[in-house]
């Protein structure tokens, strides 16, 4: 199903234009594949719109009566989501700046090129499916697909929320699997947020991020003078997180040694500050996670194989992204809900070609990487939709699949040419609005060896965002 080119109903255009001979021209290159309405000057033009859905409008600036640009005003008041194109005999910075500033979708000049007013056309018809489904998609996402803050309604994902909603209660230890950017901090929060200790406080640590001499004083906390630079007596987030939630992140990479006063505190429920003679009772709910096979570190001897079992009551483990390809969709409208809102931006949504890539791409980097992709996209956007070229993934794609991987994993030349031919193809459907015919004759292929070709590469047509 492609965005652009099997449109149930047709787009309507309303042409405003004192002169016969232009009006005549739009309808011999227009009637064909638009609904066309016509009028000769501004007042009768914004009668017509008051009557009529009307998509697209195409606006003269020199008029009897009431000039372009102050009906473009007119009609932008009455309705923002008109579009209105400029059209102009007369090149004139000034009046494109203004209508460009009024909101015009954009401006040319006559005589207009057939192609450059069908392409642009075309440009604003995609534009408009995509809004609608945007908003369609903001209402359902609104609705019923989050769970605290994750966002996601693959079936291995409800499952997880449920299992949740299950053991929130119980003060179980959980063991968050997955790899790095899947949301395992997030979903401890959930677990937290549903957990009737939701009033006391969430604790963080990260084990990896604190040097490991620092770490058994960050977790206990000390004594004053308990070691050379310890000038104060200091709380440990056993205690900050005293009747609360407790969360070890990155829990494997904790030395072996503190791993034993680690099990200790969740056997005694109590815990000694370095330097301490006193033994603090605490009442901790902890949750742990780990993007590393814990397991086999046990195996390997680098894992306390008591501690291992007493983390890992409660098991969950967060699939990656590539395998909850269904998510992409809500995460992206998701995120560019939020970079809208943090840069004031008004990004709608992708193209046909960068929906495609975001749906296609492996996602290495998960749910952050893809969160990082869409927070650049809209910072830089540089119109209403984004369109693949402006999404790092295009180089993703060449430079990291192929030349990466040739690199580090000797990627086959099939597989090399592949991977280069899908992005290829990729960019000139992209280019010629997934049409397949147009994109065969640039090509040189036939229009079905470029089918076969895109069932092979496994390049779907757009999916819509
Ligand atoms: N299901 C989701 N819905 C919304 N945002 C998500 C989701 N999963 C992850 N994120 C976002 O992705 C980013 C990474 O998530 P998070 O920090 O929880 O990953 P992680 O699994 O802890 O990764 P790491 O192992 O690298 O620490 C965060 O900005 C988070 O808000
Ligand atoms: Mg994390």
């Amino acid at each position: 199903m492609a965005i652009v080119g099997n449109h149930p109903v047709r787009a309507s255009i309303l042409v405003v234009d004192d002169d016969v001979g232009v009006r005549e021209s739009f309808e011999a290159v227009l009637a064909k594949d638009y609904d066309l309405s016509f009028a000769t000057q501004g007042v009768e033009a914004l009668r017509i719109l008051s009557t009529k859905d009307v998509n697209l409008v195409l606006l003269d600036v020199r008029m009897p009566g009431m000039d372009g640009i102050e009906v473009l005003r007119r009609i932008k008041e009455a309705n923002e989501q008109t579009d209105v194109i400029v059209v102009t005999a007369v090149k004139s910075l000034k009046t494109a700046v203004e209508a460009i500033k009024l909101g015009a979708f954009d401006y040319i000049t006559k005589p207009f090129d057939i192609h450059e007013i069908l392409a642009l056309i075309k440009r604003v018809v995609e534009k408009q499916e995509l809004v609608k489904e945007v908003l369609y998609l903001r209402d359902e996402v609104a609705r019923d697909h989050r769970f605290e803050n994750l966002v996601g309604r693959n079936a291995r994902m409800q499952e997880i929320y449920a299992l949740i909603t299950r053991i929130a209660d119980n003060n179980a230890t959980v063991l968050l699997n997955g790899e790095s950017g899947t949301g395992k901090e997030v979903l401890a929060r959930a677990i937290h947020q549903q957990s009737n200790r939701n009033h006391r406080p969430f604790v963080a640590v990260n084990c990896a991020a604190i040097p490991s001499e620092l770490l058994e004083s960050e977790l206990f906390g000390h004594e004053k003078g308990a070691f050379t630079g310890a000038i104060a007596t200091k709380v440990g987030k056993f205690e900050l997180a005293n009747g609360g939630t407790l969360f070890l992140d990155e829990v494997g990479s904790m030395r072996f040694d503190l791993q034993a006063k680690i099990l200790r505190a969740l056997q005694e429920r109590e815990i000694e500050r370095v330097g301490g003679t006193r033994i603090i009772k605490i009442d901790v709910r902890v949750l742990a996670a780990t993007n590393r096979d814990l397991k086999k570190a046990v195996e390997e001897g680098t894992f306390r194989e008591d501690l291992y079992y007493r983390l890992n009551v409660v098991p969950i483990t967060l699939p990656p992204l590539r395998q909850r390809r269904d998510d992409v969709p809500l995460l992206v409208e998701h995120f560019i809900a939020k970079y809208n809102r943090e840069f004031n931006r008004r990004v709608k949504g992708f193209s046909a070609g960068a929906t495609a890539a975001l749906y296609q791409y492996e996602w290495p980097g998960n749910v952050r990487e893809l969160e990082n992709v869409i927070e650049r996209a809209v910072a830089l956007a540089q119109s209403e939709i984004i369109s693949l070229r402006e999404l790092p993934l295009d180089i993703f794609i060449l430079g990291r699949d192929i030349i990466e991987d040739i690199q580090k994993v000797g990627l086959g030349l099939r597989e090399a040419r592949n991977q280069f031919e899908r992005h290829y193809i990729l960019t000139i459907l992209e280019k010629v609005y997934w049409n397949q015919t147009e994109a065969a004759r640039i090509l040189g292929l036939h229009r079905n060896t470029l089918l076969w070709k895109l069932q092979r590469l496994n390049i779907e047509p757009a999916r819509k965002f």
